[in-house]
């Protein structure tokens, strides 16, 4: 049971929806928190320096494909001399998709990029940098979740659509999860609209194991601040010393599992709670979901696409799958 005071009532109203969540997850067994609260601005730049890591491969691979095989995606399209919009689901710093934008203007092909985010700041930033790299971009960013923009964003026209959602993200979900994004996604566009989907594959274990658990602590850092995010944010009194970081793969069935450990038996406040944790308990905090090509390729059709192209990396560790939507 919740008990607030006044004051306790005050710090937690601006992060309502975080410390419900945390409370609830908390208090669930087994316990979890969700990945999608890893990126405060310290998170992000934790983040930022796992993908520069040398353990950790995803971003370099997907840059690869994005670098190398430009032309080659762009031939894919089915944008024959069409006005159409390229929309970019969490888009970050377009690192990837900017070479898309470049060489489409470079060719004089007729698009809006419409990047999607939750975040205002992303959405801002972009519009200025997107503007000095490619200044006849048509940009029109929007701010929202996902589907919702989306579903809006489709009402208002009828180009053909080709949505990007790169990054590996859909891996943060469970495959039941990334089934139904998936069917969403296809629920707003029309036959012939189509997706490109950043998927990481299956590969040595040992190597995705690194990727998780990397030689400089990065990662360890970045699921431990979870927890002082916790601290400063909700008014927790987590003790961080007595959290490892714990990472698992399971090659039967792709997913790559984080933890936090708890070392000791201990009460964790925080406004209005008192949670309970017994030593060596485990807080579940993200999966990171590998695919083999025929997954990949059966998901296209379990959710109503074609898988029409696929682009791999030179080590055939990530997968950019083109999906045509029938
Ligand atoms: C954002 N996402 C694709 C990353 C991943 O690989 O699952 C997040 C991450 N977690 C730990 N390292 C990186």
């Amino acid at each position: 049971m919740i008990s607030i005071d006044a004051e306790e009532c005050r710090f937690i109203t601006k992060s309502k929806d975080f410390y419900f969540d945390v409370v609830q997850s908390l208090t669930e067994t087994p316990k979890r928190l969700s990945s999608k609260y890893f990126y405060d601005k310290n998170g992000d730049s934790l983040f930022e320096a796992i993908m520069m890591s040398p353990d950790y491969y995803l971003t370099k691979c997907e840059m690869e494909i994005f670098t190398c095989q430009t032309k080659q995606i762009i031939d894919r399209l089915a944008i024959q001399n069409t006005d159409f919009e390229l929309i970019e689901l969490g888009p970050g710093n377009c690192a990837k998709s900017i070479h898309l934008l470049r060489t489409l203007s470079a060719a004089n092909v007729s698009f809006n990029f419409v990047p999607i985010d939750i975040s205002e700041n992303v959405i801002n930033e972009l519009q200025s940098f997107l503007l000095a790299q490619i200044p006849d971009l048509r940009l029109n960013g929007l701010i929202g979740d996902y589907f919702d923009t989306l579903a809006s964003h489709c009402l208002l026209t009828q180009k053909r659509k080709v949505v990007l959602c790169l990054g590996g993200n859909i891996g943060n979900m469970t495959v039941a999860e990334s089934n139904q994004f998936c069917k969403i996604l296809r629920g707003y566009l029309q036959p012939g609209d189509q997706c490109i989907i950043g998927f990481d594959l299956v590969k040595n274990p040992a190597v995705i194991k690194l990727a998780y658990d990397d030689s400089e602590g990065l990662t360890r850092a970045f699921n431990l601040n979870l927890l002082e995010r916790i601290n400063r944010e909700l008014d927790g009194d987590f003790n961080i010393e007595q959290f490892e970081h714990y990472c698992n793969y399971d090659p039967s069935t792709g997913a790559a599992k984080s933890y936090l450990v708890c070392l000791s038996d201990m009460v964790v406040n925080l406004p209005g709670v008192s949670i309970h944790f017994e030593k060596d308990e485990c807080i579940w905090t993200e999966v990171s979901q590998k695919y083999s090509k025929i997954q990949i390729r059966q998901m296209a059709s379990d959710n109503g696409f074609i898988h029409s192209g696929e682009f791999l990396d030179t080590k055939s560790w990530f997968m950019d799958a083109l999906w045509t939507a029938v």
